[in-house]
């Protein structure tokens, strides 16, 4: 099948988080069971930018609003992924180094798409399927099925990935002239409680809409912050497709990121030669257990409250722990745990940042790694940490309750229910325990480090969804 994913990133060329992951490895698992699957994405002026060539092989224009922007479509040199990228360069809109958070962000991304369907109307090869991920791509199913300049598409099946229901992208109907024009009487098809709603839009006009998890399918059918009842209507076409993870780059044994490859025979050596190195760099002690937390740091993902639970922890089981930190986000949160480094000298650090080799680096001399999410549609690190033989902490939701099986119930992490202070510091006293049983706990680090979560399930079971559109 000829198989196009759309989406606003794609690792390694542009990442904000998990949806890069995936968009970076979903196509290259298709290519392997034969299919023919390429990327589209914005291109931005990044590091990938400035550390790869590019081959321009179309040109064109998007009219949007009243500004007509001329385009070129990318592809990257000498650099072997496992699929084709194709990265729309749309200069005044994505000549900048971040993916979003611009006060035109709505400009931006209805642009990229207009550009990404006008191109496809100048493809030769018959396309199978469009796959769009995320609300800057929500608007794609609408317009191939219902703007006359893309009617070659009408009958092209699309399917539409929700994979954070939190971010919608709506708008007022004053900017409705930013879209290309269409009847009046489609205008319900782009709107959700007088708003417009794009990733409303993709629910109402893909032909399949899949979640990353069925615990989250679930969950967003109840709860989706003004969306569920529109999921209601159409959870017929809806499916929970639990994501996978790419084994080739998330590896211990080959991982380039870290300075001491491991495996199964030797992960006790190679995860205290990780965690001797991160101790180190952040004066820690290594003969603690070391508890860390990797990810945005906003209340969807828990943050807020690790302060006050890392400061209970620490102060409760007289530092007997180590904790670090890799993340950044809200700068509340982010100054609740810088001011954690003073009176926690010697057991706590934070890096507050962004760095894709530290992650590597937590995930392989971690013991522990906390994820008290509100919400989690899926979630990789927990993923990423089994990989790696670190012990997830998981609040029980989403993804994170159809991955994690705590050690009570006969599983290899550790779950709690709410994501409050409370729930957390009983987790981290569990692990503690766990920490201590010298036989089980190197055990159950070969057990998680066994588990298959690669991509190979996850793909073919998006292409049999695929099929079941012909
Ligand atoms: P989300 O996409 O909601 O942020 P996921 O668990 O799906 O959550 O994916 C997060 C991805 O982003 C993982 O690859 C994780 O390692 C990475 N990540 C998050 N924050 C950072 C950071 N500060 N530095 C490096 N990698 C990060
Ligand atoms: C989103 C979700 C996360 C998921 C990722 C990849 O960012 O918040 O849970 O793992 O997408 O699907």
């Amino acid at each position: 099948m000829n198989i196009v994913h759309i989406s606003a990133e794609c690792y390694p060329a542009a990442k904000a988080g998990g949806l890069a992951d995936v968009v970076g490895a979903l196509p290259k698992y298709q290519n392997m069971l034969g299919h023919k699957a390429s990327v589209i994405m914005p291109f931005y002026h990044n590091k990938f930018r400035s550390s790869n060539t590019f081959k321009n092989i179309f040109s064109g224009y998007a009219r949007m609003a009243h500004a007509t922007y001329i385009f070129n479509v990318l592809v990257p040199e000498k650099i072997e992924l496992g699929y084709d990228l194709f990265m729309i360069d749309i200069p005044g809109l994505f000549d900048r180094e971040n993916i979003y958070s611009y006060a035109d962000d709505t400009e931006r991304f209805i642009t990229f798409q207009i550009a990404t369907a006008n191109w496809l109307c100048a493809w030769e090869s018959k396309i199978d399927v469009v796959h769009c991920h995320d609300q800057h791509t929500g608007f794609i199913p609408f317009m191939l099925s219902k703007i006359w300049d893309y009617r070659k598409f009408e009958n092209t099946p699309t399917v539409f990935t929700i994979h954070n229901g939190e971010y919608q992208g709506q708008f007022t109907f004053d900017k409705l002239h930013f879209l290309p024009p269409f009847h009046s009487f489609f205008n319900g098809l782009v709107e959700w409680r007088g708003l417009i709603n794009p990733l409303a839009s993709a629910i109402k006009c893909a032909w399949k809409v899949t979640t990353v998890s069925p615990g989250y399918m679930e969950e967003i059918s109840n709860f989706m912050s003004g969306l569920e009842d529109l999921l209601k209507a159409e959870r017929e076409k809806c499916v929970g497709i639990l994501n996978g993870i790419d084994t080739e780059v998330w590896n211990p044994e080959t991982d380039p990121m870290l300075d001491f490859n491991y495996g199964l025979e030797n992960a006790d050596e190679g995860k205290q030669a990780a965690k001797d190195k991160l101790c180190k760099q952040f004066n820690l002690d290594p003969e603690k257990p070391l508890f860390a937390f990797i990810g945005r740091l906003v209340k969807e993902k828990g943050a807020d409250i690790l302060p006050d639970a890392i400061y209970n922890a620490l102060t409760k089981f007289e530092n007997k722990l180590n904790v670090l930190i890799l993340g950044s986000g809200e700068h509340f949160i982010e100054q609740g745990l810088l001011n954690l480094e003073g009176p926690f000298r010697g057991s706590y650090s934070s890096f507050i940042g962004y760095n894709e080799k530290l992650s590597h680096e937590i995930y392989a001399g971690a013991d522990f790694l906390l994820m008290p999410s509100r919400v989690e549609p899926c979630g990789l690190n927990q993923l990423y940490a089994l990989r790696y033989g670190t012990v997830p902490i998981v609040r029980r939701t989403g993804g994170l309750n159809d991955t994690v099986i705590d050690i009570g119930d006969g599983g290899f992490g550790i779950c709690h229910v709410h994501s409050s202070t409370a729930d957390v510091m009983q987790s981290i006293k569990r692990a503690l325990k766990f920490y201590d049983l010298k036989q089980k706990f190197p055990k159950n680090r070969k057990l998680m480090m066994q588990i298959d979560h690669s991509w190979n399930k996850a793909a073919s079971e998006y292409v049999e969804l695929y099929k079941s559109m012909k």
